[in-house]
């Protein structure tokens, strides 16, 4: 069959095991999922009590538009609801905006290791990709700039950069922004957005007024806890959302995913206590790093990228086999070290000890 060329290399994505499966082969009662930055307090309960109220038709489509969601999030952001588009995930938007842009010819820059979604999507399109190494964790977006030319379609933003947690500052954005030719869409790409404490972040819904040619990403599946639902959205401008609203599927956002998710916008309480646990959680990591002397980025995401200078999948393996599922830097582009979603004290306790008898045992055998 006439398969394009590109795809035929492709591996289909490997979903990480379910929590089912390692309690059974490895006979264990408690598993501690802490490998895809999920929110360890799961989701609001108004998402909850929205979702177990809901007694109207599954026989009927969702709303195409998804006007109720639309409307309430463009009051929270102060855009017009022109200025939105939506996605099955931001995973989703990342391919309509790949498939919108991206084909043999053109090409598409972005830094590595960053997140595999940018890099996939481009290859399926038949793209060229330039990826640009981070320095010290960190978008070099002055090689960045330097890989852009006549030919470049999209170049993706990372911030905070999943795996290495490491965020742009507003200067730093600023500058790249204003040497980036505007016929080159930025996408920047913040699924870790409301975990950001930074006091030099950049305010992206004013980077986004300024710079016609920047769509932003974000999501409910981090912080909001909702990421079985798959809802995403990109805020921009409205040329870029019309550019790029004949690409998405009609019904690409469900009704339960859409009610959950505006249920869940409207309680920011929620979201605030995730984001200070977070960073309490955070703090637990870097006090173990720093007493065992282990090299890490300083997060502001809710995740953290730690360099044990192991073979990563022993140590992953290790982990597995005392129940706490975490993710190998070489799945990452990152050998050695491992990557860790932060969860609940005890989650992080549990793990850190973990982490530690790993670190003992392999002294004792060395
Ligand atoms: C940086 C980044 N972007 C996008 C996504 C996709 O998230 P979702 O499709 O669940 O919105 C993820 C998920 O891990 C991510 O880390």
């Amino acid at each position: 069959m006439k398969w394009k060329q590109q795809i035929t290399n492709l591996k289909a994505y490997q979903p990480g095991r379910s929590i089912e499966d390692v309690k059974k082969e490895y006979g264990l009662e408690k598993i501690v999922k802490l490998a895809s930055n999920e929110n360890p307090f799961g989701s609001s309960n108004k998402a909850k009590e929205w979702v177990q109220s809901y007694g109207a038709s599954y026989a009927l489509y969702p709303d195409g538009y998804t006007t109720a969601l639309r409307l309430a999030l463009s009051e929270f952001l102060k855009v017009d609801e022109k200025q939105l588009i939506f996605g099955n995930g931001s995973d989703e938007l990342i391919l309509i905006i790949s498939r919108a842009m991206l084909e043999p010819g053109k090409n598409t820059v972005m830094a590595t290791p960053t997140f595999p979604q940018y890099r996939h999507n481009a290859t399926v399109e038949g793209a060229e990709i330039r990826e640009i190494p981070l320095v010290d964790g960190s978008h070099d977006l002055e090689a960045m700039y330097a890989a852009i030319d006549a030919q470049t379609a999209v170049v993706w933003l990372c911030s905070p950069n999943n795996p290495t947690g490491v965020y742009i500052n507003n200067d730093q954005l600023v500058q790249f922004l204003n040497k980036v030719p505007n016929d080159v869409l930025v996408v920047l790409d913040e699924a870790y957005f409301e975990y950001v404490t930074a006091e030099d972040y950049y305010n992206a819904l004013d980077i986004a007024k300024q710079y016609p040619n920047v769509l932003v990403l974000r999501t409910f599946s981090k912080v909001y806890g909702l990421a079985s639902f798959r809802v995403g959205y990109g805020f921009g401008s409205e040329e870029v959302i019309r550019a790029l609203e004949p690409v998405r599927e009609p019904f690409n956002i469900n009704t339960l995913g859409e009610g959950a998710a505006l249920a869940a916008l409207s309680d920011q309480e929620f979201i605030k206590k995730c984001r200070e646990e977070n960073k309490k959680g955070l703090q637990q990591f870097y006090q173990f790093c720093e007493s065992e002397k282990l090299d890490y980025y300083p997060s502001e995401g809710n995740f953290i990228l730690i360099n044990f200078n192991c073979d990563s999948d022993e140590l992953f393996q290790y982990l597995m086999e005392k129940g706490y599922i975490v993710r190998s830097g070489n799945a990452l582009g990152c050998p050695g070290s491992v990557r860790v979603t932060v969860g609940s004290q005890e989650q992080n306790e549990g793990v850190i000890q973990a982490m530690k008898s790993f670190i003992a045992e392999k002294a004792i055998r060395q």
